[in-house]
């Protein structure tokens, strides 16, 4: 038995992070153990635990997800622990140790914030020397540079993280670092350099009139040394007035248009800093993770273009960097220019709109490792000039950089498309998801729209831990509703962009700490924002007075089913679905994700009051939008997949409503419509609403708009239209069209809950308890799923063979349980681990055409024939052009009718998504149903071919 991944906050050993009070987890593995019986935790002072400040003693109580420290916790301090635990079978594992260090709490700053005396738009490098003659045990750094700041102890750059300090609401909050740097300390003469550049603080940044200097006008730095002897002295080196300044050799540099580096820059003049009053009550120990390069990957080809231009193609859409070695002569300028896709064979970057994206350098005849400091690009061409001599692949690594996030979740199918579509949106994720969650990472936006982080939380807690990172998102995003009366901005932190209040993207308040509960089972999230959620819904309460005494919110603008295809103004692509109705929807459902957030915190008056709300708002919508048949009158895509999704429909209208979405669907040709709202859930509520065919041929389809329409077109990441590339290759528009968007990528939540069947369960989050209920289809051959969660790996996999029977292999980590669902399946018929599941020692039952078991902790594999095919034979109900698409099939068909082959390419096009059994009635093809059933037999014998 072995414990593993011992987290403080979601996060290995932080340092100097604000804690709060800690909550410790692990994961316990490699034991055949099926419950822990018990567990102690143990802090220390010293690695050692000689120094031992608390022992929880051996406990019943202690939970692995989160174990709140409720130690008094003192400053500029490091903690260990360590945690033993007991399993049913006897087993006990003690863990290695793990650690946090707190930063300064509430010690006061003696450090001064300086500004160095150099006009505001140079970029400076603020300095200081200071000896140390005594042996040192430790050294901190804590450190605040404006807007962005690199800083180096002797030469070496001090931690391996970029872009601190860090991306949020500067004008409410400002974060500080911590560094060890004990180890770049030496005896005598040591140096401080502190690079600054502009950065989302003062840089050009944001997209409305005033973009530059949204949150300050200079640069500014705050940094304390604290030296700690072995001679249980200490020293203490603050930023003051007799610090010093330089320029540097960074002529300019923002996030939208890259950076300019002149190596021949050799102004040695040293300048003043003075101190100026940013005061230290905004300061706040950092809860950013680190963003570092996570990945390094090389160019796959210099392609020299049509226009023979030098172009470096990374083989994938990324978001960082590129690095490279270079000894040019002095005075060669090398330029960098990013882009994401060649159009006409040539070099394009004209969707990027006004981002420069470039990266200028200028050689000093030193040899030189060359990567910029404070940008980033998201590309996939890079066009190289000035380069002398040939341009080579291996002279470049892209350096791909993101949040420090573990990767915890993957897929892998029978389907190689289906596999780079689960690719693409983990690239993504890795994209977007550099300190914030962003809309896209290249063009003159990049900003934390809520609206696109909310609709793809789920799937970004699936594939990587995101609890860190999105508790931090989610402080700023409160913080930027305290002055907004609740009301949620557009985009967080909002840096200069008005408005907000938008359906949906709102629901960034409750919607993502409700996932991050669900993924993680670590309630303190809900407490950190249980404020803020319902600080939203009180604000939609507030606006929704203009219905006349109705719950349903009918004011303001919302941004609807955001670049649904079924819209009819190009110029506000908010979709054909009613603003009003989907607006109404979110108000329900974020009311009852706040009630159901009360009652885990023990807020019953709260629960009751939210649930009463979501109850009150249901009630009007249902008044409002629905006939009393159960017909919406909102006759969209997205208003089934909302209404049913989002539990708008009375019961006994789901049915009703569901065939409803099949026939709308069958309508638009069994393709999708949806945008931002409706895709998200469009499969979810197929499969779990008995259409699941029908989301493996959304899922599977790749004409457009489909999701593997782009990955056949070459995409390498999420596009953010559906048609952002047309099929001859062009790109549809350069206004809003990227090609690294994740919102769409949002259908790999379904693959994770749906085609691998893993289900967090509300009452037991953190996957502590999962509903498996893989549900497989003929299209495709395997799935194999693995989840790394808060509690421990699960895997889930099937399998349908030739003969058509089902495989399944689950692995359920250590102290977890499942609820298993094995579709199609017949009690008696079901095999588990080589015996029959009626004699293996398993509560297991029979619910229509479902089994369900209960599973602890191991391993398990199920087998059987299922009840009904699933490898289906063609049939005179399947669109007519499926069958004319298999030449066998087809020549059956044109055997027993032979008028279908009379029939004109035009018509085909017009009516051949319909079946020939629909067509048999219409003039052009009458048929009678005898000839029907015949012709039925015979195609059922030829089996639909798997890809
Ligand atoms: C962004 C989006 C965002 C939208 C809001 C766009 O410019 O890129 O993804 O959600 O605006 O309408």
């Amino acid at each position: 038995m072995k414990i593993i991944n011992m987290k403080t906050n979601h996060i290995i050993n932080p340092l100097g992070f604000d804690l709060g009070k800690p909550r410790l987890s692990f994961i316990t593995c490699e034991t055949l153990g099926v419950k822990q019986t018990a567990a102690q935790i143990q802090i220390s002072l010293d690695e050692d635990f000689a120094c031992m400040i608390f022992d929880s003693g051996k406990s019943k109580e202690i939970d692995s997800l989160a174990y709140e420290v409720t130690i008094e916790l003192g400053a500029y301090t490091r903690y260990y622990w360590r945690v033993k635990v007991w399993a049913d079978n006897g087993d006990v594992a003690l863990s290695d140790s793990a650690w946090f260090e707190t930063a300064k709490l509430d010690k006061h700053w003696s450090a001064k914030w300086i500004t160095p005396e150099i006009d505001k738009n140079v970029h400076p490098v603020i300095i200081k020397e200071f000896p140390v003659s005594k042996e040192v045990k430790s050294v901190r750094a804590y450190v605040c540079g404006l807007g962005l700041y690199e800083m180096e102890i002797n030469g070496v750059k001090a931690g391996e993280e970029y872009f601190t300090p860090h991306f949020n609401a500067y004008n409410k909050w400002l974060q500080y670092q911590t560094y060890d740097i004990t180890e770049l300390i030496k005896q005598g003469q040591n140096s401080v350099n502190v690079l600054l550049g502009n950065g989302w603080y003062k840089g050009r940044f944001g997209f409305e009139d005033n973009t530059r200097e949204i949150y300050g006008d200079k640069f500014a730095l705050l940094c304390e040394i604290i030296i700690n002897y072995t001679d249980g002295t200490s020293a203490i080196i603050n930023s003051d007035n007799t610090w010093k300044s330089r320029k540097s050799n960074i002529l300019d540099s923002n996030i939208y248009d890259g950076e300019i580096y002149d190596a021949t820059f050799n102004d040695l003049a040293v300048y003043d800093v003075h101190e100026i009053d940013l005061g230290f009550n905004k300061l706040k120990a950092r809860l950013s993770l680190p963003v570092v390069i996570k990945e390094k990957i090389k160019p796959i080809e210099v392609i020299k273009t049509i226009d023979c231009e030098t172009v470096l193609d990374m083989g994938q859409n990324m978001v960082g960097w590129i690095e490279f070695k270079t000894k040019a002569p002095k005075g060669t300028e090398i330029k960098l220019q990013f882009g994401e896709i060649l159009q006409e064979g040539n070099f394009y970057r004209d969707n990027l709109r006004t981002a420069k994206a470039e990266y200028k350098y200028i050689a000093n005849g030193d040899e030189a490792v060359v990567r910029p400091h404070f940008t980033f690009y998201g590309f996939r061409y890079v066009k190289v000039s000035g380069w002398q001599g040939e341009v080579k692949a291996n002279d470049f690594t892209g350096c791909v950089l993101y949040s420090d996030m573990q990767q915890t979740g993957h897929i892998e199918t029978s389907n190689p498309l289906v596999n780079k579509l689960f690719l693409n949106a983990l690239w993504g994720q890795k994209g977007n998801f550099l300190d914030v969650p962003t809309d896209c990472p290249q063009r003159d936006e990049r900003m934390g729209w809520t609206g696109d982080a909310q609709v793809f939380s789920g799937t970004a807690c699936f594939n990587m831990d995101s609890y860190a990172f999105f508790s931090k998102y989610g402080y700023d995003l409160a913080k930027e509703q305290e002055d907004r009366n609740g009301m949620v901005p557009m985009v967080v932190p909002a840096v200069n962009v008005q408005g907000g209040g938008s359906s949906a993207w709102g629901e960034a308040a409750t919607v993502i700490p409700w996932n991050v509960y669900l993924h993680y089972g670590d309630k303190s999230i809900l407490k950190q924002q249980f404020k803020s959620m319902k600080a939203w819904v009180d604000y939609i309460k507030n606006e929704d007075t203009s219905s006349g005494g109705k719950r349903l919110w009918t004011t303001g603008f919302h941004f609807g089913d955001w670049l649904a295809l079924d819209g009819d103004n190009p110029n506000l692509p908010t979709g054909g679905t009613d603003t009003q109705f989907i607006a109404s929807a979110y108000y329900c459902y974020s009311s009852k994700v706040v009630a159901k957030a009360a009652k885990v915190l023990g807020d019953e008056k709260s629960a009751k009051e939210y649930d009463a709300l979501s109850n009150e708002v249901k009630t009007a919508i249902i008044d409002e939008y629905f006939s009393k048949n159960g017909r919406i009158t909102v006759n969209t895509q997205t208003a089934y997949i909302v209404a049913l999704f989002m539990d708008l429909v009375p019961k006994e209208h789901k049915e009703r409503v569901a065939n409803d979405l099949r026939k709308k669907l069958k309508h638009d040709k069994n393709h999708l419509k949806t945008g931002f709202v409706g895709t998200p859930y469009l499969c979810r509520v197929l499969s779990e609403n008995k259409c699941n065919d029908l989301a493996y041929t959304l899922l599977l389809n790749k004409d457009y708009p489909s999701w593997l329409y782009a990955v056949t077109m070459g995409a390498t990441t999420i596009w953010e239209r559906w048609n952002s590339v047309l099929p001859d290759g062009k790109i549809s528009g350069t206004d809003m069209n990227s090609l690294n968007h994740y919102a769409y990528g949002s259908i790999v939540e379904w693959m994770y809950r749906y085609m691998a069947g893993i289900n967090p369960v509300e009452d037991k989050p953190g996957f502590r308890q999962v509903r498996l209920a893989p549900q497989p289809d003929y299209r495709l051959k395997y799935v194999k799923a693995s989840l790394n969660s808060a509690v421990g790996t699960y895997e889930s996999q099937w399998e349908l063979d030739e003969k058509g029977d089902l495989k399944f292999k689950f692995i359920i980590p250590f102290n977890a349980t499942a609820t298993l669902e094995l579709p199609n399946a017949k009690l008696e018929n079901v095999w588990v681990n080589g015996k029959p599941l009626k004699e293996a020692n398993i509560c297991a039952s029979q619910c229509g055409k479902i089994v369900i078991a209960d599973l602890t902790s191991g391993t398990w594999e199920f087998y059987y024939m299922p009840e009904e095919d699933y490898i289906k034979g063609y049939s005179t109900q399947m669109p007519m052009i499926e069958i004319l698409a298999n030449e066998e099939a087809k020549k059956v068909v044109i055997e027993y009718l032979p008028q279908i082959a009379l029939l004109s390419s035009e018509l085909l096009k017009k009516v051949g998504h319909e079946s020939i059994r629909e067509l048999s009635t219409k003039p052009f093809l009458i048929i009678a149903s005898e000839i029907l059933d015949k012709l039925d037999i015979k195609l059922n014998k030829i089996k639909i071919s798997v890809e």
